[in-house]
């Protein structure tokens, strides 16, 4: 199952997520335009696959130039970034995945230069993402004990990544060193990546899987049911504070209290050491709609006011460990996070 790919003709390939469970499905999109429209409405989500879908959506701008002038390709490109950058705006991936492409494309000279270039930077993005993923999976699986009941929120899957996953590579590569005895998938409202794109990952690995709605968590952890929390992250500030899918702040406090340990799966891409806690991380706040209604029926009252932020911050001292590519910042903090943002 590959999530997002580029195709030589020129166009982005991605699997509908809003289609699954029901449909697994490919799309192709050929313009930048469509690509933005794609990571709005959710056919393609989690930070590391919008980095990755970002960058060849700048590929595919360059791709689609025509002419060889420099100065207006330049301001193409700029266009795209812009359009790319207003997509989303919690997943630092993204900015960080178009920051890498506009420094491909300043630094190649001609146009036919950029567009070979800047379509080579976007599947490196693609093969590195997945080379991170696994080995954030062989990371974490050393933190696991055996026979574990892991409890993941959202999906931080292959399908959020370009392949494998980082919470769901950790459960993958701690499966195959025989650790898992089950998963918890919290449902996660009001997308239901839980319940639509996790646990249908978890049902194609056979790996032996429960879903549970959100609210239930606190008794499965209350009965000694749940062994380990392993989440992904959409932004990780300097200090360890990161944003993930909303219900991971909760979680983190009930795990807390339970004594459970917490482990936040991330490549460092989505270390963002420009924001120095996570008062400073945007929250995207998505369309009410998605609260009042699911799957096309109402669900309360036309006058009800509702609220729905996408993500929420969880204070770094709420997280056991974090766990990237390049190694685990146990008891997160600035000094910790620094030096995995930093290493080479
Ligand atoms: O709104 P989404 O589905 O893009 O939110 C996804 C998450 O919150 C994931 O946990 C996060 O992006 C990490 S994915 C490896």
């Amino acid at each position: 199952m590959e999530t997002v790919s580029w195709v030589k003709s020129g166009a982005v390939r991605l699997i509908d997520q809003t289609l699954l469970p029901n449909k697994l499905q490919y799309i192709e999109l050929k313009t930048v335009e469509s690509v933005a429209a794609a990571i709005v409405g959710m056919k393609v989500r989690g930070a590391p696959a919008i980095g990755v879908t970002a960058a060849m959506g700048m590929a595919l701008a360059a791709v689609k130039f025509r002419g060889a002038d420099r100065e207006k390709l330049n301001s193409a490109l700029d266009s795209a970034a812009e359009l790319l950058a207003a997509t989303r705006p919690t997943a630092v991936n993204l900015f960080w995945a178009l920051d890498r492409m506009k420094y491909v494309a300043a630094k190649s000279g001609s146009v036919e230069n950029v567009r070979k270039a800047m379509v080579a930077e976007a599947e490196k993005i693609r093969r590195e993402d997945v080379e991170a993923c696994r080995a954030i999976g062989a990371f974490g699986a050393k933190l696991l004990k055996k026979n574990s009941r892991v409890l993941t929120h959202c999906n931080a899957g292959g399908l959020a990544t370009a392949g494998y996953g980082t919470a769901l590579g950790v459960i993958r590569a701690a499966r195959d060193a025989g650790k898992i005895e089950r998963v918890y998938a919290d449902e996660t409202r009001p997308w239901l990546q839980g319940a639509k794109l996790t646990a249908f990952e978890l049902a194609m690995e056979n790996i032996p899987a429960t879903l549970i709605c959100d609210n239930m968590a606190g008794a499965l952890m209350a009965r000694g049911e749940v062994d380990a929390v392993v989440v992904g992250a959409d932004r990780i500030a300097a200090n360890g504070d990161f944003a993930n899918k909303t219900g991971t702040y909760g979680l983190a406090v009930l795990a807390r209290a339970h004594g459970v340990p917490f482990y936040v799966a991330a490549p460092v891409s989505t270390i963002d050491m420009a924001t120095p806690d996570g008062a400073g991380i945007v929250i995207e706040t998505r369309d009410e709609r998605e609260v009042r209604i699911i799957n096309g029926v109402k669900i309360c009252p036309d006058e009800t006011e509702v609220y729905n932020p996408a993500f929420d911050v969880t204070p770094a001292e709420l997280a056991t460990a974090i766990i990237t590519e390049r190694g685990v910042a146990k008891a997160p903090n600035a000094n910790n996070i620094k030096r995995l943002a930093c290493k080479r």
